[in-house]
């Protein structure tokens, strides 16, 4: 049986350009799904899946991050003062939701590259990467989305990613893989081919690479050995394609709802999926949306 996947690695040094202004002071993973940071999605997903470690990959001025998965003294006092009982254990709860570390990528130099930072505090052991863009919701007595890839892991030893299939005209802004679907689980793919983001026309594949994967640690040898690639970068896809042909990859279709956050729509339908989910919150949201329907008639 392989070793157990006890650390995540989350990138976070992005610019967030697609949603400047509000990310020129503010971390684009600090915008909030209706009153959460997107980052505290993400990181719970991860806790909850059994991961005992979480490594951000931060860029320059992310300090806002480090500080709200810390203890805010100031903050729970005053609300210890004022009787919000509720509010207080909320806070608190963030800062004990487990270890996480932050290490500086102190250049831009792509996916695998911020991957790659966390290798001094993993070393010999399997992994999983969450993009903080992609936000996956599941059923509430399911296995959060990373955490199916880790049981997939687990039960075959082989690097697992997260693959949707898209339009076929969408594919040129994933990672696509080829491959076959599994003979007797139709959730599961194994994966022949894996190119980053391939150019319109070229398009071989409708599955998508959708932001998690689990990792065994001979990814850290062939990221150091991977050259720039797509955009001038240093991909991560690159390194996972070398991993596939060396040891095999698969990929696993995540029984749950993918969104999009990193962009505009799929960032409104997020704040509108949660808001349907909240008891507090449905029915005025329900309402607010006919309002709106009808205002457009
Ligand atoms: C990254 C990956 C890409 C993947 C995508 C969505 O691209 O490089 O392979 O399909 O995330 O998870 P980005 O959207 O950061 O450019």
């Amino acid at each position: 049986m392989p070793p157990s996947v006890k650390f995540a690695v989350i990138p976070v040094a992005g610019l967030g350009t697609r949603f400047l202004p509000a990310t020129k002071a503010v971390p684009k993973e600090m915008l909030p799904i209706v009153d959460k940071p997107t980052l505290q999605y993400i990181v719970e997903e991860a806790f909850s899946a059994g991961i005992e470690h979480i490594v951000l990959i931060q860029g320059r001025y992310k300090g806002c991050i480090e500080d709200h998965f810390d203890t805010s003294y100031e903050l729970e006092d005053t609300l210890e003062k004022r009787n919000k009982t509720a509010d207080l254990e909320m806070v608190r709860k963030i800062a004990r939701l487990g270890p996480i570390t932050s290490i500086r990528q102190k250049a831009p130099l792509g996916l695998g590259h911020a991957v790659l930072c966390a290798r001094p505090i993993i070393g010999d052991a399997p992994f999983a990467v969450l993009l903080g863009d992609d936000l996956y919701r599941t059923e509430a007595n399911k296995r959060s989305g990373i955490g199916q890839l880790i049981d997939a892991f687990e039960a075959t030893g082989k690097g697992q990613i997260a693959l949707m299939q898209v339009p076929l005209s969408e594919i040129h802004k994933y990672g696509a893989a080829e491959g076959k679907v599994d003979d007797k689980n139709e959730r599961l793919f194994h994966i022949s081919d894996l190119v980053e983001k391939p150019p319109k026309g070229t398009e071989k594949t409708d599955r998508a690479v959708v932001g998690r994967y689990v990792l065994p640690p001979r990814v850290w040898g062939l990221l150091e050995a991977t050259k720039v690639g797509k955009g001038g970068e240093i991909q991560l896809t690159d390194a996972l394609d070398a991993l596939q042909k060396e040891q095999g990859l698969m990929g696993v279709t995540v029984d749950g709802k993918r969104v999009d956050a990193g962009d505009k729509l799929g960032f409104l339908e997020a704040n509108l999926r949660e808001a349907l989910s909240r008891t507090d919150l449905k029915s005025g949201t329900v309402t607010l949306m006919q309002e709106l329907l009808a205002e457009l008639k």
